[in-house]
């Protein structure tokens, strides 16, 4: 018994802003963007929130998968945006579905966050606490993001990504994932600092702060390295695989990796030209996209991977 994807749905917000518009108000270019990531445009969040664009998602994934809200009986999303402490931007997808038999709770793994939803949803359905799950990754980084930094605004976009998952003979075939909490201010947001009786800070909008050469290096081994792991664990080789589906940062990184699997570039599906990096998101947009154009037939070998901040890494073979 394992985990299979039965159904994908994903939302992206209504307005796209593009390289040339971003060039209007810091100094950047399209020439330096699309150059150093391959990102052209990307979607940002005016009214959507988390919360919304998440339900959205999940509501196309369940009718992707033909399942009822109440079949649902797991719901985890892999966010670092959502909107409140509590509750978790699980349990609004949970009332805004209406699948009232769920359990429902936050993972924050930042952009290996669908992965760890994945994972821990297989975790759950092999251990029969679950049958049917919502797996998500979803995220407004346009609130977090100092868009007086040229080097991280640019990159990154909002939206959201949903999987419907369920026990099936086939499915996930193998996984990896890993943490380097060592070098975790590689990538980092301050979250509120201490305040109470007894010390006193000011209150300060914090936004995320990047070194994307040390990532990039980080990437561009252990992403390679993470997906061989699952093949061999599989007993696959890459050219078992049709498609390599990895969390969209910059594609200068798929290159890299394609060229250090062997594997032809065509492998490797692109959504963030127009998405640019939606940290947990990108996989499960990816996948939907890929869901969608008709990519995927039943029975396919395919490889998710996503990486990024903690710093965490993940990547699992699975049976479409
Ligand atoms: O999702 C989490 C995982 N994240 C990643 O995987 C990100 C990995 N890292 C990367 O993708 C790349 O490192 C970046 C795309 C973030 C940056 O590319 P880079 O080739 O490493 O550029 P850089 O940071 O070394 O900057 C090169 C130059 C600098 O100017 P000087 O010092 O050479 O004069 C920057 O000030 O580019 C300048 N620069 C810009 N210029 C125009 C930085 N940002 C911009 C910008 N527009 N937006």
């Amino acid at each position: 018994m394992t985990t299979r994807i039965i159904g994908t749905g994903s939302y992206l917000p209504e307005t796209i802003v593009t390289n040339d518009d971003l060039s209007k108000i810091m100094d950047t270019s399209d020439e330096w963007i699309s150059s150093r990531t391959g990102i052209r445009e990307r979607h940002l969040a005016k009214e959507e929130t988390t919360s919304s664009m998440s339900i959205e998602a999940a509501k196309r994934a369940m009718a992707d998968a033909g399942v009822t809200p109440e079949e649902i009986d797991l719901i985890i999303v892999g966010t670092l945006t959502n909107d409140y402490m509590t509750p978790s931007c699980a349990c609004e997808v949970q009332a805004g579905i209406g699948a009232e038999n769920a359990f429902a709770m936050d993972i924050n793994a930042a952009c290996t966050g669908f992965m760890a939803a994945l994972h821990t949803a297989h975790a759950y359905i092999t251990s029969g606490l679950a049958k049917t799950a919502l797996v998500l990754g979803a995220e407004t980084l346009s609130k977090i993001m100092d868009w007086n930094d040229r080097s991280t605004c640019v990159l990154f976009g909002d939206g959201a990504g949903a999987a419907v998952v369920r026990a099936d003979e086939a499915g996930l075939m193998s996984y990896r994932q890993g943490s380097d909490g060592a070098k975790g201010m590689c990538l980092y947001g301050q979250n509120r600092l201490n305040n109470n009786p007894l010390v006193s800070n000011p209150t300060k909008l914090e936004y995320i702060h990047m070194d994307g050469q040390e990532v990039y290096k980080f990437a561009v081994s252990k992403v390679p390295a993470c997906i061989q792991e699952v093949l061999d664990e599989a007993g696959l080789t890459p050219d078992d695989i049709k498609y390599f589906a990895l969390h969209q940062a910059n594609i200068r990184i798929l290159q890299s990796v394609s060229k250090r699997l062997k594997v032809d570039e065509d492998k490797f599906p692109i959504s963030l030209d127009h998405c640019g990096n939606i940290s947990a998101a990108s996989v499960p947009i990816l996948l939907d996209e890929m869901n969608r154009k008709g990519m995927l037939n039943r029975g396919d070998k395919i490889v998710l991977a996503g990486f990024g901040g903690g710093l965490t890494w993940a990547a699992s073979v699975l049976t479409w």
